[in-house]
Formats: structure tokens, sequence, C-alpha cells
């Protein structure tokens, strides 16, 4: 995880830097750093904590037009001031910043730098050192990198400074995200576009093992030989005030308000004159399978797992849903003709990727499902299909789980043909039903207040209501930090009823017609036992003493509406207790270790 930002042009470096990684912090938030260069050589700030934090530690007075700066989710190393990157090697010649996992680094040590002195427990600070080992051996300092990228075994978006030639940043590139931001007079890199957008609209991708060399006039990508690479600038979609927070006091607010926006723009994208338009190549590749392979992690799993409600009983295509973590190492038995389709809201997730690698090497079809254009997994898959929900920013995934499963909704109709569902009328009415849902918010406020009174608490459901009920719960313990589970309401009363006990919260989802009645006596059966329960229904099946009852839309698309509350809910418990909603302890945005 970790996010980086390097700049080199006319301004003075800290604010620019700060800002970007302000940006980036959902890319993980422990400890934060920046270097600068100007006449009097480097100065690191860095330190453990966040980029507001890094604001009190930077010396104002420093002033310089050329800088790295980092944001870091620990993972060789505690989150310490010494841990922080920037990193220097041992005469301070050579600055850099690091995004990724170097697998070998106890070989590269052991093999180059028997003698080292180590100042802290991090990866990086090998790949510093060796660059410094390559350029004493009198490589020039390009050689040396691109040397010592070649040794590199994992991942890695670096950003270099050499205090000997501050007129150059250097960069490089392997499995971890980095982009190329173009300026007049000024030339960045960042982790994303998001990074840069203070500064540019203009990006250019950099692929896997290539090496970036950038001055104010201009930037120059080579491969690992040093041989030249021409690759043309794009211009981002993204406006900043997409990744303002506005009036709202937490993003994780803005994206769950947005979710009806959402669903219409992903009508307005995908469909034209009641016709669902979607790449003929995908739709062809998707018919051809005989068997669908949704491979995801964390909540685009959750949102998978509605997905194949729809692949199979729109279009008829069996599906098997895998946490993308296991796939690589207990594989299953796979079908002779099987689509990988890869839900991803990052298009980082290095769990994912690893399947997506595999895969390709067995040979098989992939498309990636993300809200990120350019993002790894759309790079590397066959095929990619956009959510169009815009930055999602807050860590705890709202906007892009409804978005993920709305565009499974359109691909599964689309491969289905002509049935009896006006998808795009059907997605209209979920739109406003939303919006309804979350112009009542202190209903949910109410019950987050009254009802999670304890240390855990239930979701259940059955049918699609069980992956929703699933959702629900990573979402409550993720940013509230109350322990809960989602369950299948059938499933309780097999082991999982015995930690029912007087207060416990349990709150039932009730959207489909075939278990109404079931849930309801899984719901009476833990009040019996003392427990607090809520039920959220849709109005058809609702009975008068349920809490939420939401208006009715199409059974198929029952988790876009069912979802809303439960987030809602978890805003408020996490907002109840005080925690850091926008930034969970512990998690990052976008993970890209395995
Ligand atoms: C939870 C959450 C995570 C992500 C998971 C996969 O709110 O956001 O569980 O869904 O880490 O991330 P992506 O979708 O980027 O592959």
């Amino acid at each position: 995880m970790c996010g980086i930002v390097g700049y080199i042009g006319q301004q003075d470096v800290k604010d620019i830097l700060l800002n970007g990684l302000e940006k980036l912090e959902y890319r993980g938030y422990d400890s934060a750093g920046i270097a600068v260069v100007n006449e009097a050589g480097v100065h690191i700030f860095k330190d453990k904590g966040r980029i507001a934090h890094l604001r009190t530690v930077v010396d104002e007075t420093v002033l310089s037009t050329v800088g790295i700066g980092h944001t870091r989710w620990a993972t060789h190393g505690a989150p310490n001031q010494r841990n922080s990157h920037p990193h220097q090697s041992s005469t301070g010649r050579f600055t850099i910043v690091h995004n990724g996992v170097i697998e070998n680094e106890l070989e590269l040590r052991q093999e180059f730098l028997p003698n080292y002195n180590f100042i802290s427990d991090t990866d990086t600070e090998v790949i510093a050192a060796l660059i410094e080992h390559f350029v004493l051996e009198k490589e020039d300092v390009e050689l040396a990198i691109r040397h010592v990228m070649s040794l590199l075994h994992g991942s890695y978006a670096l950003g270099v400074i050499d205090a000997n030639n501050p007129e150059v940043l250097y960069a490089a590139k392997n499995k971890s995200p980095m982009l190329i931001g173009l300026g007049e007079g000024f030339n960045m890199i960042g982790s994303d576009a998001m990074a840069m957008l203070q500064c540019t609209n203009q990006f250019v991708e950099i692929e896997d093992e290539e090496f970036i060399k950038l001055t104010r006039e201009g930037v120059t990508i080579y491969n690992l030989l040093g041989v030249t690479v021409k690759r043309d600038p794009f211009t981002a979609e993204l406006d900043a005030s997409d990744i303002e927070k506005g009036t709202y006091p937490h993003y994780m607010l803005k994206e769950i308000d947005e979710q009806p926006y959402v669903i219409r723009r992903i009508v307005e994208q995908y469909f034209e004159d009641g016709d669902i338009k979607i790449d003929q190549e995908i739709v062809k590749a998707v018919k051809e399978a005989d068997r669908l392979y949704i491979i995801a992690a964390g909540t685009s799993m959750h949102a998978g797992f509605v997905g194949k409600q729809m692949f199979e009983q729109l279009a008829g295509i069996p599906t098997e849903v895998h946490i993308s973590s296991e796939f690589v190492y207990n594989t299953p038995v796979i079908s002779k003709k099987p689509l990988f389709i890869f839900i991803s809201q990052s298009g980082e997730t290095a769990d994912s990727r690893a399947v997506l690698v595999k895969i390709k090497q067995l040979g098989y079809p992939s498309l990636t499902i993300t809200n990120v254009p350019g993002s790894t997994l759309s790079r590397e898959a066959d095929h990619t299909l956009l959510l169009y929900a815009g930055p999602e920013i807050a860590v705890a995934s709202t906007k892009a789980y409804t978005a993920q499963v709305a565009v499974q909704a359109v691909l599964a109709a689309k491969v289905a043909g002509k049935t009896d569902l006006d998808l795009s009328r059907e997605l209209a009415i979920v739109a406003n039903v939303m919006e309804s849902i979350t112009d009542h918010k202190e209903q949910y406020e109410a019950i987050a207040k009254d009802y999670l009174t304890q240390r855990n608490c239930f979701y259940i459901g059955r049918h699609v209501d069980y992956y929703v009920a699933l959702e629900a719960a990573l979402k409550l313990k993720e940013i509230s930090y109350i322990q809960t589970e989602g369950f299948a309401a059938g499933e309780l009363k097999h082991g999982t009823i015995a930690l029912i006990e007087k207060g416990t919260p349990v709150i039932a989802i009730v959207s489909q017609e075939s278990v109404n009645l079931n849930t309801r006596s899984n719901v009476k059966e833990v009040k019996a036992r003392g427990a607090n329960t809520v039920i959220i229904s849709l109005r058809s099946l609702s009975s008068e003493t349920d809490q939420i009852v939401i208006d009715d839309v199409h059974p198929l698309l029952t988790p876009l509406v069912t979802v809303v509350p439960t987030q809602l809910i978890s805003y408020y418990a996490a907002l109840q207790r005080g925690f850091d909603i926008d930034k969970p302890r512990n998690l990052a945005k976008s993970v890209t270790v395995e």
C-alpha cells in the first residue's frame, strides 16, 4: 500500500507534496514524510502519524522546488519515525520513497550489502543502499537504478533524489501503481491522478519495469535496457471538486449520498435508445463462457455474490465467487470455458492481481469491473467495464459497492438479451428509492444510538439478503469496531444462536418474498432469547412493527437499496463513538500487498 508523490518545477514544493499526500492518505496513514532538495542539500521531514501532523514537523523556512513524499501503511517494520519514508543511502546521496514490497530483500542484503549499517527495518532502505552500492562501483546513476530494478523481486513505485544532481528526479515502477503528471515548467509523479490534480490533468501511464527521468522541461521513459519508450499523454476526466468533501463532515457520508447519482450515471453510460451499450467482445466473452469465476476481496466480493445471482438468474450462466487471496493457493477445478471476472474498486488489489497473473498464464480470458480506468487490473485483463462511481475516498466502500452491483446487472441483462426486465427503468426507480432513504438520515442515527449498545451485533438475511448482511456486517465492524457477523438467517440455530443474549442487536433484512416468513421466524427465535431486533423490509413485505421500510424495487435489484440503511447505520455508529470514519484504524483503501 502506501502512496508516493514527487515534483520538480518552479514552485516551492512542500505544499505541493503535502497536498498530494493528503489525497493519497486513503492508501495508508500510519506515518508520512517528505524530502526536499536545495543548494544546502537534502532535507527530510518525517514522522509517525498523519499528514496533518507532518505539516507541523516540516520546517517552513526551507525552500525547494524538487521533492518527494510518502504516506505509509506499514508492511516491513513498525510504524514509527525511523521506518517512515523517505529513506537515505548511508552517505546521504540517494533519498527514496517506495510503495510496494521487495520479496528478496534478505537475499539482496546478504549478497551485496553484508556489512551495511541499516538504520530502519524497511525493505526500502535496501533499494537506496543498492543504488549507492552500484554507483560506488562506478556505474552511472541511471544504470545503477536500472541495475537495482533488475535485481528486485516484488513490487515497487519509486521516487529517487540524487543530492549530487538535484536538477533531475528519478522514478521507477513495477506492479505498484504510478503515473507521470505533465505541466508547463514542471513534471510530477504520483501513485494516482488525484495526488497531482492540484497541478495538472495531463498524465502519462507507466508500465511495469520502466524507469523515468524527470526534469523541469521534460520526461523520458526507458525500459530496463535503457531504451527510450514513447507514450502519449492522456487527459484525466477528473474534476478536482470530485475529491473535495464540500460541506460534508466526512467523505463516507458524501459517498453514501452520491449513490443515486452514480446509478443514474451508470444508466447514462450504459444505455442508448433503450438498448444496453457494452462492447460486443465482452458480451461474446460472457456468452461463450460455460462458467463465470468472480474474483474479488472484501466489499467487492460481496458485490460479486449479488452479481452471481444476476448472472445465474438473468443470463443462466453458472457463476462461482472466490476470495482472491484464497484462489491462487487453493485453486478449484476450473471448467472447460471459463471467464474470470475481477471486481475491484481500485483495480489495484494485489490478491486479485495475483489471480489474474495466474489465470493469464493458464490462458483463460478475463474481464475487470473497476472504478479506476488505467488501473493495473484494468490494463492487464482482456476487457474492462467501468463503474463511473467517481473517486471513492472514504476507506469504507459504499458507492463503489452499489455501482458494482448495478454494472453486473447491466452486463447480465445484456447477455440475457430480451427479457421482461426493463433495466434502465428499474434502475431509475432504484435511484429514487435510494434518495428517499438518504433523505431520512435521522432514522438511522436513532437506530445506531438505540440498538447498537453492545460490543457485538448480527445482521441476518436469507437469499440475496444474506449477501447484503455480509456487506452490512463488514461496514459496521470496519468503521465502528463493533464485532459484527453477517449470517444466513436459517443458519443461526446451528450454533451461533448460542451468542444471543439479552440486548444483543440483531438486524434482519427482508426483501425477498420467498423467504419473508422464514426470516421473520428467525427474528422471533432470537427475540425470544433476548435479542434487540430491527427489521429492514421492502414495503410490500413489511409488517407494522418493522423499524425500516423501504419502497419496493425489482426483486433482483433489492441489494442496491437495502444496503443503504446499513451504510448509514454504520456511519452513525462510528460517529457516535468518535472514531475516524474515513480512515479507520489498521486499514488502507487500496490493498496492494498480498
Ligand atoms: C471495505 C472495503 C474493502 C475492499 C477490498 C477490495 O469497505 O472497501 O473490503 O472492498 O479491499 O478492494 P478493491 O475493491 O479496491 O479491490
